[in-house]
C-alpha cells in the first residue's frame, strides 16, 4: 500500500494539472494576442465589466473548466450514444440519410436543426440514457411529505431523469430505442428532461444544435461499423452515463463529394 495515494490527494493532483494546462493557454493567449481570434477563450480575455476589469485568471480558468466539464463531455458523451444508435440500428442511419438528401440545403446549418427525424434521433439518444442522469440537488428547507413518506429539514434530493425516462405510461418499450415516439407525440418537460432540474442547462441549445451537425455532417461524410456489435450498456462515468465499452467504430469508406453543414 506504501506508494499509493489517497483519492483526495490524487484529485488535487489533477486538478492542479488541468488547471496549469489551462493557465498555460492563458499565457499564451496574452504572449501573442491577435485582434482576429473569436473563440471562447479570446472573447472571455476580451470582455470586461462595467468598470472595466477583465476577468481574473482564476475566473477564467473557472469559466474555461465550466465548458470542459458541463460542455465538452456531455456533448461528446451524447454523440457517442448517437453514433452508437445510428449504427447498431442501420435503418435509423438510413432514414437520417433520405431526409438529409431530400432538405433544400444540406450546406445550411440552420436547415439540419430543423429536420424533424434528425431531431428526434437526438431526443431519443438523450431519453434512453441520459448524459446528465441525475439533477443537482435540492435541499429541504422546512419538514417536507411526498408520497406518504416524511423528510425533515436538510433532507437531500436528487431527481433521477433515467428512471422518469424509462416510465412504461410515457414511453411504451422504453428499452426499444424509437425516435418515432418524438413525430407521433409531444412530450411536457416534466416527462423528457434530459437538461432540466430545478434549474436548467444553459447548454441545452448548443448542445443540441452541436449534436445535430456532427451527425448530419459524419453521416454524410463518412460509412462507419461498430467495432463490436454487441449491446453497449450504460455505465456511470462521474457525472456522466456514458457507453460502458466506448463505443468502439470503424471507418469502412468516405464519401468526399458530399454536400454538409460543416465542413471537414
Ligand atoms: C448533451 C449535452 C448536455 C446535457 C445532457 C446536459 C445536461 C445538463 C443537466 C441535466 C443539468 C442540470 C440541471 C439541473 O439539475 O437543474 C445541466 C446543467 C448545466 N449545464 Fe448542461 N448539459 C449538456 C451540455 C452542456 C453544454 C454544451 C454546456 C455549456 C456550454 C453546459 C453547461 C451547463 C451548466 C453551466 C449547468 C449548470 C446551470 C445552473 O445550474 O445554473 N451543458 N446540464
Amino acid at each position: 500500500m506504501g506508494g499509493e495515494i489517497n483519492p483526495w490527494v490524487r484529485y488535487q493532483k489533477t486538478l492542479t494539472q488541468l488547471r496549469n494546462l489551462l493557465q498555460a493557454e492563458i499565457d499564451s493567449r496574452r504572449a501573442y494576442p491577435d485582434p482576429n481570434r473569436r473563440d471562447i477563450l479570446s472573447l472571455l480575455m476580451s470582455a470586461v465589466d462595467e468598470l472595466g476589469n477583465p476577468l481574473s485568471d482564476i475566473e477564467l480558468q473557472d469559466e474555461l473548466l465550466t465548458l470542459l466539464v458541463a460542455g465538452h463531455e456531455t456533448t461528446a458523451t451524447a454523440l457517442a450514444w448517437a453514433l452508437y444508435w445510428t449504427h447498431y440500428l442501420p435503418e435509423v442511419r438510413e432514414k437520417i440519410r433520405q431526409e438529409l438528401a431530400n432538405c433544400d440545403d444540406p450546406t445550411n446549418p440552420a436547415t439540419i436543426a430543423r429536420l424533424p427525424y434528425l431531431g428526434a434521433v437526438c431526443q431519443e439518444t438523450l431519453r434512453i440514457y441520459p448524459v446528465g442522469m441525475l439533477t443537482f440537488p435540492r435541499v429541504a428547507q422546512q419538514p417536507v411529505e411526498m408520497l406518504g413518506y416524511q423528510f425533515g429539514t436538510g433532507a437531500i434530493f436528487v431527481g433521477c431523469i433515467y428512471l422518469v425516462h424509462q416510465r412504461e405510461d410515457l414511453y411504451p418499450n422504453p428499452q426499444q430505442f424509437r425516435p418515432e415516439r418524438f413525430l407521433e407525440r409531444k412530450y411536457s418537460p416534466l416527462n423528457l428532461f434530459p437538461w432540466r432540474g430545478a434549474r436548467r442547462c444553459i447548454g441545452e441549445a448548443l448542445a443540441l444544435y452541436e449534436m445535430k451537425l456532427a451527425l448530419a455532417t459524419i453521416l454524410s461524410r463518412y460509412e462507419l461499423a461498430l467495432g463490436d456489435r454487441r449491446p453497449e450498456q450504460p455505465q456511470r462515468r462521474g457525472l456522466t452515463l456514458a457507453p460502458a465499452r466506448g463505443v468502439n467504430m470503424v471507418l469502412t469508406a468516405r464519401k468526399p463529394a458530399a454536400k454538409t453543414p460543416v465542413t471537414v
